[in-house]
């Protein structure tokens, strides 16, 4: 069984059809990619599998269950978590409260009593957070405040706060935007080791070398549909591919 499965789902924006009968199966421990010219659907997607908006059409199941009538925090807290295209952090927390606030659902701090175990030391939360520093190479920023990192480090710590979630499924939406080469091998080696750990990932990218290098699959879009899909070798031989989304030339 599919871990995530979208049938026929479109969502339209007014006359704008951003997703337009699309079909998906990601499975699980996979890593799916979904490519595409911009404005070709690609966010809108990944929001609807968030729960950002609902679907005009169609139906998206995660583990073999409807997620129409989950909200986004309870998707969260079924396994489903993401980063955003542009980075949205807890500016004035430290870094190490970013991934403490993650870890922490909703639901849980209610449970605890959010204020106590803040102000009590966050003791119970230690022994994750500092592992999941160490992966993303902040360890030694953990009380730096997110918005004074640097432009890699907070998309560093984007990708450990959606870790901190614990996710079965992770969707990543463009996280090499903006990096140097340097910093998207790095990327390519985390994506990789959380697929090593059995993480299923969602990734929408626009840069190739990591699409290409990462992905066990690859679905194309193009104006809100799916214009093929395969591995990455047969998306990369696809002419179709090339004439919309490589401009008919050469990747
Ligand atoms: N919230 C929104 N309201 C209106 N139009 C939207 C909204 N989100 C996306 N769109 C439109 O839907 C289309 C697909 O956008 P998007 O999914 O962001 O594309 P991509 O991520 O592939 O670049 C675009 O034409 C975009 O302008
Ligand atoms: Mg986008």
């Amino acid at each position: 069984m599919a871990l995530l499965e979208l049938k026929g789902v479109s969502r339209h924006f007014g006359g704008v059809r951003a997703v337009d009968g699309l079909d998906l199966a990601v499975e699980p421990g996979q890593v799916f990619g979904l490519i595409g010219p911009n404005g070709s659907g690609k966010s809108t997607t990944v929001n609807l599998v968030a729960g950002l908006f609902p679907l005009t059409a169609g139906a998206i199941a995660f583990e073999g269950r409807s997620l129409e009538a989950l909200p986004t925090h309870l998707r969260l807290q079924a396994g489903i978590a993401r980063t955003f295209q542009n980075i949205r952090l807890f500016g004035q927390l430290s870094v190490w409260q970013n991934l403490w606030v993650a870890q922490n659902s909703p639901e849980d701090r209610a449970r605890h009593g959010f204020l106590a175990r803040w102000l009590g030391g966050q003791s119970g939360a230690r022994d994750e957070i500092l592992p999941l520093l160490e992966f993303s190479g902040l360890a030694h920023k953990r009380d730096e405040l997110a918005s004074n990192l640097s432009f890699g480090e907070q998309r560093r710590l984007e990708l450990a706060r959606a870790m901190a979630t614990r996710p079965k499924l992770l969707l990543l939406d463009e996280p090499a935007a903006g990096m140097n080469s340097e910093e998207v091998g790095q990327l390519r080696e985390r994506i990789l080791s959380l697929r090593g750990r059995g993480v299923t990932i969602l990734l929408v990218e626009h840069v190739m070398e990591l699409v290409m290098g990462v992905t066990d699959r690859i679905a194309v879009l193009n104006f809100g549909q799916k214009i093929a899909e395969g591995t990455p070798a047969e998306i990369q031989a696809d002419p179709a591919v090339r004439k919309a989304y490589l401009g008919g030339e050469a990747a």
